[in-house]
């Protein structure tokens, strides 16, 4: 990978996100309409979204929070650093926990009802709440990186801190069998 195509490499893979958000979406629906009904079908969809959050995500999650956002940080925080209000990546690594802890809880919810041919309705209602929560903030989260985040990054940063970055995420590549799908 070049440093042309760094913030091309980190917007493929938002795109390939919400092709995944997409199907998310379909199948929240799904369990919001017949609840439990199809339970074996919905679970095998959504391991395939756990997989990608676990594989592709997770890589994307990690060139940007070890690899983009300690560069650019301490470059956005001059004035809200030390008030007490969040930083735009301060903002953006939080939407990443929110969005790994509600797959967490799904993973939870499905473990504990394994045995349950249905959901119950209170089940099918949070893991459909859950599920809304992180295409939503997922969809929002990735606006916020393609329009505004990384636009500053490519303007403040120097090419020598451009390619600190790609060193990173070239190395994470190297040091695991994960890649992203896109
Ligand atoms: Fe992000
Ligand atoms: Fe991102």
């Amino acid at each position: 990978m070049q440093v042309k195509e760094l913030f091309s490499t980190l917007t493929s893979c938002h795109k390939e996100v919400l092709k995944k958000l997409q199907n998310l979406g379909k199948i929240a629906n799904v369990i919001a309409k017949r609840g439990g009904k199809d339970l074996p079908e919905q679970k095998k969809n959504l391991e395939e979204f756990f997989h990608f959050a676990e594989t592709s995500l997770f890589l994307h999650t990690r060139d940007e929070e070890q690899g983009l956002f300690p560069i650019l940080g301490p470059k956005l925080c001059t004035h809200a650093c030390g008030a007490g209000s969040m930083t735009p990546v301060e903002v953006m690594m939080q939407n990443h926990k929110d969005v790994h802890g509600a797959i967490f809880a799904i993973k939870t919810l499905l473990k504990l009802t394994e045995k349950e041919k249905d959901f119950s309705q209170p089940i099918s209602k949070e893991i459909t709440r859950l599920m809304n929560f992180i295409t939503a903030t997922m969809r929002d989260h990735i606006w916020k990186e393609d329009n505004v985040l990384y636009q500053l990054a490519e303007e403040s940063l120097s090419e020598d801190e451009k390619e600190a970055v790609l060193r990173k995420m070239n190395s994470f590549r190297k040091e695991s069998n994960i890649v992203c799908t896109h």
